[in-house]
This record gives C-alpha cells, structure tokens and sequence, in this order.
C-alpha cells in the first residue's frame, strides 16, 4: 500500500469517529507547520531571555520547570543554553514529565535511575531536574550516540551521574531490582517526526511497526527485571502506532509484566488513550504544540528495601560525567 494511504488507515483506526480528527492528523504530519520547543530549566529561570509562551496559555499539566519558546527562536544561541542552564525538547516529552512528577511522591530520597534508551539526553536531564536521583545512569546502545549524550549530560551540569553502553539484558542481569525507577524512551517507528518536517520513510508500513513492537517487547523484559519492588517503569515512545504503544504494553503485562500496573498519571487526564483499559496517555500534533507521543507509568508492587540495596557491579560506574569523583552508591 503506497505511504499516504498506509497513513489515512492509521488515522481511521485511530480516530474511528471523526473526519474533522483524522484530516487535522494527517495535515498535521503532510503539510507541517513551524512549532515551538519546549525547554527544561536546569537551574533558576532567568526572565525574559527567550521568546516563551505565556504560562497561562499553556496546558495546566505542564511544569514549572518547563517553558514552551515561541517557534522560530534560536534556543541554541542564547546564553541560557551555552551556560547548560536550559535543555530543549519537543513539547511532547512534557507528557513524560508530569509521569515523573507522579512517582516522585512515592520514590525513595536521592533514588537511583536508570536511562536505557538514553542518547541523546532528554529524559535523562528532565528526570535529574524532576526526582534528583542519588545516582543517574543514562545508557545507550548505539556508541556514535554515546559522545553527543556524555555532552549534553555535562552541558547541563547533571550530578551523579554515569554513562554505558550495554544491551538492557546485560544491565538486568548486572544490576537486578537495583533501580527505584527505569526509563524505557524507546527506539520506535517515530511517525511523529513527519510532523517536524523530517522525512521518515516506511514509518507507517506495518513490517516497520512489527519490527518496532519486537524490539521494545525485549527492551521492556528487560527493563522490567532492573526495577526494585515499589519502584516505577516509565514507558515511552514518539509515535502513534497502537501497536507500538498499548499493544507493547498489552502483551508484556500478559507475558511477563506480573506484579507492574499502570498508574494514573492524574495531571494527564485529558490525554488519557482510548485504546487501553488501562492509564496510557497519547499527544497528537494536530491539538497540541508537540508532534506526539505516548506515556505509560507502571509501578511495580512491593514495599521498597533499602536496607538491603547491594553496590552496583563494575561496569555500571564506570564512566562518571563530569569530574571523576566516585560515585556514591544510594
Ligand atoms: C527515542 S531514542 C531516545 C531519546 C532519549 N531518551 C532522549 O530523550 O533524548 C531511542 C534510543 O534507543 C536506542 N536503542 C536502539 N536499539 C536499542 C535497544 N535494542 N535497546 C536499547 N536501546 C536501543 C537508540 O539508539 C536511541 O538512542
């Protein structure tokens, strides 16, 4: 089936009831149009350095740590950014935000967090900015990107923080129920990058998304063997395909997801999915400044043990960011 109409299919399936939806969606990702970008604050906000949208035009879940820069603005030539004071996003990774927000309440002090998909650095920072983790481990895969997330991470001034690059099996069987919170932003179809002008072709085409939902089936495996009881798993992609999204998720639960359950993430009401029974939360880029993306937040049952946290095996430590003072171990 040729690319646009692989597209009018998703938009059908996704919004089965509205016309007036699924040609703003496709719009949205056909004729793009020039958008903002959200920036999170690292430090104090220093007023009045970039172009931002007033806060009270902004959807009332955004935090306060965030501001949404008005489109056309050079983020990356003002002196906010050379000082590692602000670290640009789309506007969709907000969404995962209020998810952080959400487990901060029930995290341990100082928790321990771990990035899987990390490079090239954004959830990372916002969730040393959100849960002040005792200790950060910000993972990546692929090593040409490993330079660009060790960049950002020192950029910012993220503390207690190290890099690797190991496959999530590796970590799981290193570092078992080590973390009170995991990130999984996982590598995915991206069919919201259309909606920032970027080409992507084949992102609709279902042997992509087939290949996609496998991948982050095993990511989550994975990822879901590193959390300590009472911890969270915050699972999150930037694309709309449903299989990639509820339906990953659907089939973990069953397979192997026993003891995790979606939580409510209260300050993303509006954005609940319709396509899960359970808490899952979608952006679309045609109703909002982001191009789109999908949210889950699981906790996984259990009374947190800090007692009994052992020290994390070489090489988990092994590549601190910033000055090579050791690591303490939370
Ligand atoms: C969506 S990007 C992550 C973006 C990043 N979290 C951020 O906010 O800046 C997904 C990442 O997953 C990595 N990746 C690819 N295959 C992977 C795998 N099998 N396991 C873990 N990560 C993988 C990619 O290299 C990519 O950096």
């Amino acid at each position: 089936m040729e690319a646009t109409n692989l597209m009018k299919k998703a938009a059908t399936t996704l919004f089965p009831n509205g016309e007036a939806e699924q040609r703003a969606f496709l719009a949205a990702l056909l004729e793009p149009e020039p958008r903002g970008s959200a920036v999170v604050w690292t430090g104090p906000r220093t007023a009045g350095e970039l172009d931002t949208v007033e806060r009270g035009t902004l959807p009332s879940w955004v935090p306060d740590e965030i501001d949404l820069v008005k489109p056309g603005e050079k983020i990356g030539r003002s002196r906010a950014y050379e000082a590692g004071e602000i670290y640009p996003l789309d506007f969709s990774s907000v969404t995962a935000a209020s998810a952080l927000i959400t487990a901060r309440d029930r995290l341990p002090e100082a928790p321990r967090v771990l990035d899987l998909c990390a490079a090239p650095g954004g959830k990372s920072i916002l969730a040393s900015v959100l849960v002040r983790p005792g200790l950060l481990l910000s993972n990546e895969v692929e090593g040409k990107r490993l330079g660009p997330l060790r960049h950002n991470l020192a950029r910012c001034g993220i503390r207690n923080a190290c890099t690797q690059r190991l496959m999530p099996e590796e970590i799981a069987s290193l570092a078992p129920e080590a973390f009170d919170l995991c990130l999984v932003d996982a590598p995915c179809s991206g069919q919201s990058l259309l909606a920032k002008g970027i080409a992507n072709p084949g992102c609709f085409h279902p042997s992509t998304i087939k290949g996609n939902a496998r991948r982050q089936l095993r990511i989550l495996e994975a990822a879901a063997l590193t959390v300590a009881p009472g911890g969270f798993l915050l699972y999150t992609t930037c694309t709309f395909s449903e299989r990639e999204n509820e339906g990953v998720i659907e089939k973990w639960l069953e397979r192997s997801g026993a003891g995790f359950c979606p939580v409510e993430v209260p300050h993303l009401a509006s954005l609940r999915s319709p396509l899960s029974e359970f808490p899952s939360y979608r952006l679309y880029p045609h109703n909002s400044p982001g191009v789109g993306g999908f949210a889950v937040l699981l906790w996984r049952e259990g009374v947190p043990n800090g007692d009994s946290r052992t020290l994390l095996p070489s090489p988990l430590l092994d590549y601190p960011v910033g000055p090579t003072t050791a690591l303490s171990q939370p």
